[in-house]
């Protein structure tokens, strides 16, 4: 069976002025998923948008929206982002003592499960895991800005999660987020990412947003 691949501009790049128009664009030009960074100034050091913008999202796009939470104590939250039209809601390792619980939690709203950890943090901590996420989310930069380098040891902890993954014959997606570009992409889908997060080279790619979606699309074929 051919792996389907999925791209998920982040908005985070967007111009937030006309943000309908943008996401509206990224559709068109063929994103599979929105990506929603959502970050509380404490566990990330920027403070970025909350329930109100998922909510705004979900009234111009059909697509699935891709919710990354960067926040502590996310199980606080979860309900509302559900509500406010989330299709996934993915929460970091570090900020969930109670992971198991958290992930079964999100499945029991409707929505599709994630798990992700920082660079810095060992795969082993998700293992144990990963048989209850729909999703897991490789960070491949220090969360909290956009734009950021490309970590290249994100490439070996790839290869590390997908083996994880065939073993356990799960059907999760392996998704990958910080300094996805077109230098990068085709390395990622080797290592064995589905599906891949990529804010400044869909929103601020110089040719426009169509442009950046095309660009990294013709790396999945
Ligand atoms: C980083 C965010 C990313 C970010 C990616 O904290 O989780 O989703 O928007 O931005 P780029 O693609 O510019 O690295
Ligand atoms: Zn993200």
């Amino acid at each position: 069976m051919m792996t389907k691949h999925i791209l998920a501009p982040s908005i985070l790049a967007a111009d937030f002025t006309k943000l309908g128009e943008e996401i509206r664009a990224a559709e068109s030009a063929g994103a599979d998923w929105i990506h929603v960074d959502v970050m509380d100034g404490r566990f990330v050091p920027n403070i970025s948008m909350g329930q109100f913008i998922v909510e705004a999202c979900r009234r111009v796009t059909q697509l699935p929206l891709d919710v990354h939470l960067m926040i502590e104590k996310p199980e606080e939250h979860l309900e509302t982002f559900a509500k406010a039209g989330a299709s996934r809601l993915t929460v970091h390792v570090e900020t969930c003592p109670h992971i198991h619980r958290t992930l079964q939690f999100i499945k029991s709203l409707g929505c599709e499960a994630g798990v992700t950890l920082n660079p810095g943090t060992a795969v082993g901590a998700i293992e144990p895991v990963l048989g209850e996420a729909d999703l897991v989310l490789v960070m491949s930069v220090n969360p909290g800005f956009g734009g950021q380098e490309f970590i290249p040891e994100s490439y070996a902890r790839i290869t590390e999660i997908r083996k994880k993954l065939d073993v356990l014959g799960s059907s999760a997606w392996l998704e990958v987020d910080g300094g996805v570009s077109e230098e990068t992409i085709a390395q990622l889908k080797e290592a064995g990412a589905t599906a891949f997060v990529a804010g400044t080279s869909v929103f601020k790619h110089p040719q426009g947003i169509e442009a950046g979606v095309r660009a990294l699309r013709n790396h999945l074929k």
